[in-house]
């Protein structure tokens, strides 16, 4: 039985130990052939935080092997990983076998070449070449020159590593295709490259992971990020205009008239943008900034849309200046109690004007407001039909 967790609670807890499955690889994998064929031809890919033994990425790139045309593959791991600690046959029937330095060193492997002579390269040709001088640390020289050979790096990386892993892959501009939890989407390190695309969300959410005692264990938000071309980022959102949203879509209608109390797409009182409650509610006809939900970057196609900016509820410094101070706004409960949140984050975040009282909202200078977050900011592209 899988267990609930996320992603986010891995990380805090610098729990690193969750193995890829080999379907979700494939499954992700298959859109960047799909969209180009040659993606991996004469390539060297590089799979660091990993160990064949226990690694579905080497397995699934050695047997893919010929059919991609790969040139190399290079898979390190690290030491102290769970994986690693388990001594193998593979390992210990290696003439290059050393008992002293299991625990303690890395390891490399390589394919290359048929080296059994079966008449083709895959799993069966993966060398064992040797420990490496430390531990595997991904940010050591060795594994730094690793990465500076490869042309693609491929990994599920450690969550509690994962902005420092990130950064280590631009220092040499690096074409990736990399796990990592949706919510660092829009952290202060990630939301720019985004932005401004150097980097994008893949096509498939992987959602459960092998642990090392072999059980499943399941995570919400789970995304694969890449600066790898796909077929998905370049499909068009399909959208109706403002008016038959307001005609025609339930949900929003719902969302207007029972929360916003209101019949039209809100304009924010601290930002010049109109609130869009849900991503299949963007009207195709409205050429202003809008707010969208988090959500919109699964559907970001950058000839469509421009990403202008975030906030988000951790108050992400790389936020939009929304002008109007209300970091000394009072929180009200649903009963009007106040509920004891004030916080500079909320001057930051777009709020919508409310005569209702009816919901929690805050309240400054006998004004209520309902904050809204997190948000991204995006508008048509110039020149192009959203529609
Ligand atoms: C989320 S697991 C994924 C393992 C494997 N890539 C996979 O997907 O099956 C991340 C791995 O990175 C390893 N790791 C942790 N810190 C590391 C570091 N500083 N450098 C390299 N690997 C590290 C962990 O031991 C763990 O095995």
């Amino acid at each position: 039985m899988a267990n609930n967790s996320s992603l986010g609670a891995a990380k805090n807890a610098k729990n690193d130990e969750f193995y890829t499955q080999y379907n979700d690889i494939e499954a992700e994998m298959n859109a960047y052939v799909e969209y180009n064929p040659d993606v991996f031809r004469d390539k060297t890919v590089l799979l660091p935080c990993d160990d064949p033994e226990w690694s579905n990425f080497t397995k699934y790139f050695a047997a893919n092997f010929e059919r991609f045309g790969l040139k190399k593959l290079i898979s390190t791991s690290y030491a102290p990983g769970a994986g690693n600690m388990q001594l193998t046959l593979f390992e210990m029937e290696s003439p290059l076998y050393d008992k002293d330095l299991h625990d303690t060193h890395g390891k490399l492997f390589t394919v290359t070449r048929d080296i059994n002579g079966s008449g083709s390269i895959d799993t069966d040709d993966i060398e064992f070449n040797g420990y490496l001088k430390g531990d595997g640390d991904f940010r050591s020289a060795e594994v730094t020159a690793l990465r500076d050979e490869a042309d693609i790096i491929i990994t599920n990386p450690p969550f509690s590593l994962f902005n420092e892993f990130i950064v280590w892959l631009f220092q040499d501009d690096k074409q990736f295709i990399i796990i990592g939890n949706f919510n660092d989407a829009t952290n202060l390190e990630i939301f720019p490259l985004i932005k401004n695309n150097k980097m994008w969300l893949g096509t498939t959410c992987p959602k459960e992971f092998i642990q090392p005692d072999g059980s499943l264990k399941s995570f919400g938000n789970t995304v694969w990020y890449s600066n790898i071309d796909h077929g998905l980022r370049h499909e068009k959102l399909i959208l109706m205009t403002k008016a038959n949203n307001l005609k025609y879509n339930k949900k929003l209608k719902k969302k207007f008239s029972e929360n916003y109390h209101v019949s039209d797409y809100p304009q924010y009182d601290n930002y010049n943008a109109i609130e869009v409650p849900y991503v299949d509610a963007i009207p195709s006809d409205y050429d202003g900034i809008m707010g969208v939900p988090g959500s919109f970057l699964n559907h970001y196609n950058p000839e469509q849309f421009e990403i202008v900016g975030t906030v988000s509820a951790a108050g992400n410094p790389e936020s939009l200046n929304l002008g109007n101070d209300y970091s000394q706004f009072v929180g009200y409960n649903q009963d009007g109690s106040k509920n004891g949140r004030t916080g500079s984050t909320f001057g930051k975040v777009p709020v919508l004007k409310k005569d209702d009282g009816i919901h929690p909202y805050y309240e400054k200078d006998g004004v209520r407001l309902q904050a809204l977050f997190p948000r991204i900011f995006i508008r048509p592209k110039k020149g192009t039909d959203a529609k």
